[in-house]
């Protein structure tokens, strides 16, 4: 189970020294079925990642609910995973003890968790390097280990915050590819923030189309595709052609 329900939802942020508002997101409204593929796309500053960070339970809203599988997220829960943009993993600890250390603060205990999380290694390719320090990957390598450490708690739900932004294209097909493979093999609900249609269009489901700040959900693309997808087929490449055109109209409007 892992339904996600966004109703309502807006968040303004105050400055203290002045009062002033920035009003971030504003009657936010869908839902994620459970084991979807949601891909959250917009402009820059439109609430993404603030979106993201509430449904994790690290930051509040202002108003509005979000609940899964029908009970509020009132905070932080191991059901709920994140993956961040970029080089989130700790440089003092291994792979293996970054992947671990989610169910470390869980309270299970550090040999346990390794056995745990050997699977989750494999999963992602990085066996040869599950003794090395971050500093030593790649950045394609580097965001594997982020990926296997959000699902060694096995959440039913991974946020995923533009964690392929930084990496170069081809990096980028390639573990848009692996994370589909995960996705087609474990029963996770993820829901995806990307600024890249491309990315959108190959990985997801439906894409919800997000308008400039304040954030407000402009309109909601079912990517209606067979998988394995083609990358430049014609259905393909005319739904990349729409999204384009909302995002544009976004561009105009500001
Ligand atoms: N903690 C915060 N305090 C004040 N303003 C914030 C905070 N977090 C985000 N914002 C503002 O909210 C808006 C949305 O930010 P963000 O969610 O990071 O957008 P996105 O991820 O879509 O680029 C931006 O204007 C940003 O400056
Ligand atoms: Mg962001």
């Amino acid at each position: 189970m892992g339904r996600v329900s966004v109703r309502n939802v807006s968040r303004t942020f105050t400055k203290k020294e002045n009062n002033s508002e920035t009003e971030a997101l504003k009657n936010v409204g869908f839902d994620v079925e459970d084991g979807e593929f949601v891909c959250l796309l917009g402009p820059s500053g439109c609430g993404k990642t603030t979106l993201l960070r509430i449904i994790a339970g690290l930051e509040t809203l202002s108003s509005g609910e979000i609940t899964m599988n029908r009970i509020p997220i009132t905070g932080p829960d191991p059901k709920r995973g994140m993956v961040f943009q970029q080089y989130s993993l700790f440089p003092w600890r291994t792979v293996m003890d970054n992947i671990t250390f989610g169910l470390e603060m869980q309270g299970i205990k550090k040999i346990e968790a390794r056995i745990q999380v050997e699977k989750y290694i494999e999963l992602v390719g990085l066996e040869q390097f599950k003794n090395s320090y971050p500093y030593e990957l790649s950045g394609g390598m580097q965001q594997r280990a982020a990926i296997a450490r959000g699902l060694a708690n096995e959440p039913e739900v991974l946020l995923m915050d533009e964690p392929f932004g930084a990496l170069d294209a081809q990096t980028r097909n390639i573990l848009q590819d692996e994370l589909l493979k995960i996705w087609e093999q474990k029963h996770v609900t993820f829901l995806f923030v990307t600024h890249s249609v491309d990315e959108a269009v190959f990985l997801s489901d439906r894409v919800v189309a997000m308008t400039s700040r304040p954030g407000r959900v402009k309109e909601i693309v079912d990517i209606d595709l067979p998988r394995p997808r083609c990358r430049t087929g014609p259905e393909a490449n005319s739904l990349r052609d729409y999204i384009l055109k909302l995002l544009e109209e976004e561009r105009l409007e500001r």
